[in-house]
């Protein structure tokens, strides 16, 4: 397993280039299973996490090609050769999940194994097998898989309310109902970008669906799909972990590519702390002064609330704060494997239930640390780029999925960080 050392203290400065978003790719390529021609992907991040969404619809029997070095994907499945999404990848990744409503949908048939817990918390799929309900599916679930059939009638569309929000179950729903007979409404359906880009792309791939970015979604449902090219939406959570990085080194970094609108929440809150965010020709510029960043409240919240996977990341930051900040984790009950990982660097953080206080310590300490989760791992990459001496990260597969090249991307912004292969 590959470590990171990170020798810290080094204001960054320069560009990066932001990415296509891991979250949004791995919603659109399930979308090939909806039909018969090609969907061509372009933006694509080259992640450890889209290739096994690749896996997995190859095992499903789509072809999947990567061109242009993996930045394009064009998946096929003209011909699908069968419905079965194995326990071995869906356990690692719980957006293999979303393979259940396209192939509902297509294929009247879907066996998906349960994700099953995992580190940041239970993350069930309740709300994604009773919207499959609402759309007319019958379930089972048998030894750790959901057994999902249509029946002789097909998918019908109907109106799904979902109790909370889930981003996941509402692409599952949009997904299956694009297939459905009829009209399908999705009430209380979440609003976060990668919404708005998978109805974007079934759009273009000629689904008549309206209402994407708002709580209710329209869904027409039409007998075929047609293939079609999209391209991904910048990742906001690659953006806004280097604006973090950048605050807490102190440091000047345009953001090549990165579209503000994405994540004015974490505007505002850097600006609260004391950093300036400004459009650039090519994106976003965020600078900071030599004075110490002032301590913010926040509170995780669906889109568009601060997001849950730019929390352990903001915390790193806050704890270098000049004072004390108070950190509400509202989306996932055990999202604070980071925080006796940054204590071991010297942050002053303590915990009550989905509450953390942060009190800002003049300076984090480089020292060996391991990343639990994939959030938690940038942010001790974080903490790291801003502690005086050496920091070693363990474990850093974690990284690989949802970070392309990171340590080439900070390398030029000045950081000293270096991978060591084990
Ligand atoms: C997606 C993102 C993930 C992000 C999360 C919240 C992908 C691939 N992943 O995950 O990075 O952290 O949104 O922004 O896009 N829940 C239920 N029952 C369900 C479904 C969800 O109780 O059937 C709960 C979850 O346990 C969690 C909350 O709802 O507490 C939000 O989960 P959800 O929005 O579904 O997240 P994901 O789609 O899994």
């Amino acid at each position: 397993m590959d470590s990171i050392e990170i020798q810290g203290g080094i204001p960054l400065k320069g560009r990066i280039q932001i990415s296509g978003a891991k979250n949004a790719c791995l919603t659109l390529m399930p979308v090939a299973l909806l039909c018969n021609e090609p969907l061509t992907l372009t933006n694509v991040p080259r992640l450890s996490d889209i290739l096994s969404m690749s896996h997995l619809l190859e095992s499903l029997g789509a072809e999947v090609q990567m061109l242009n070095e993996g930045r394009v994907l064009t998946i096929s499945a003209h011909k699908i050769a069968n419905v079965l999404a194995h326990y071995d990848i869906v356990r690692k990744m719980r957006a293999s999940f979303l393979v259940l409503g396209p192939l509902l949908a297509r294929m009247g048939k879907a066996e998906v194994s349960l994700p099953g817990g995992c580190a940041i918390g239970a993350r069930a799929v309740n709300l994604h097998i009773s919207a499959m309900r609402d759309l007319g599916a019958e379930i089972e679930l048998e030894n750790g898989y959901v057994i999902a059939r249509t029946g002789s009638r097909g998918l019908f569309g109907n109106r799904v309310s979902f109790p909370e929000t889930s981003v996941g179950a509402t692409e599952n729903t949009i997904m299956a109902a694009t297939c459905a007979r009829g009209e399908t409404t999705i009430e209380n359906a979440a609003r976060e970008p990668e919404i708005v880009d998978l109805v974007q792309c079934l759009r273009a791939m000629g689904c008549e669906i309206s209402g994407e970015g708002t709580r209710t979604i329209r869904i027409q449902g039409s007998p075929g799909l047609t293939g079609a090219t999209h391209g991904v939406v910048p990742d906001r959570i690659e953006m806004g972990t280097f604006m973090l990085a950048a605050a807490i080194t102190r440091g000047t970094v345009e953001l090549v590519g990165g579209e503000a609108c994405l994540v004015s929440n974490l505007i505002n809150v850097l600006e609260k702390a004391g950093i300036a965010i400004d459009k650039s020709a090519a994106g976003i510029r965020v600078s900071s002064s030599d004075q110490r960043l002032q301590p913010v409240d926040v509170q995780t919240a669906p889109y568009p609330g601060f997001p849950t996977d730019l929390q352990a990341q903001l915390m790193a930051v806050l704890a270098t704060a000049n004072g004390t900040s108070e950190i509400v984790e509202n989306i996932f009950e055990n999202r604070f494997m980071h925080v006796s990982e940054l204590r071991r660097m010297g942050a002053r953080i303590s915990l009550h239930g989905r509450k953390a206080t942060v009190e800002g310590v003049e300076e984090l300490k480089g020292a060996p640390v391991m990343a639990t989760d994939l959030r938690a791992s940038v942010a001790l990459v974080l903490a790291g780029l801003a502690a005086a001496g050496k920091t070693v990260v363990s474990r850093v597969y974690h990284l690989d999925r949802g970070y392309e090249s990171i340590e080439h991307k900070l390398r030029g912004c000045g950081a000293n960080i270096t991978r060591v292969p084990t």
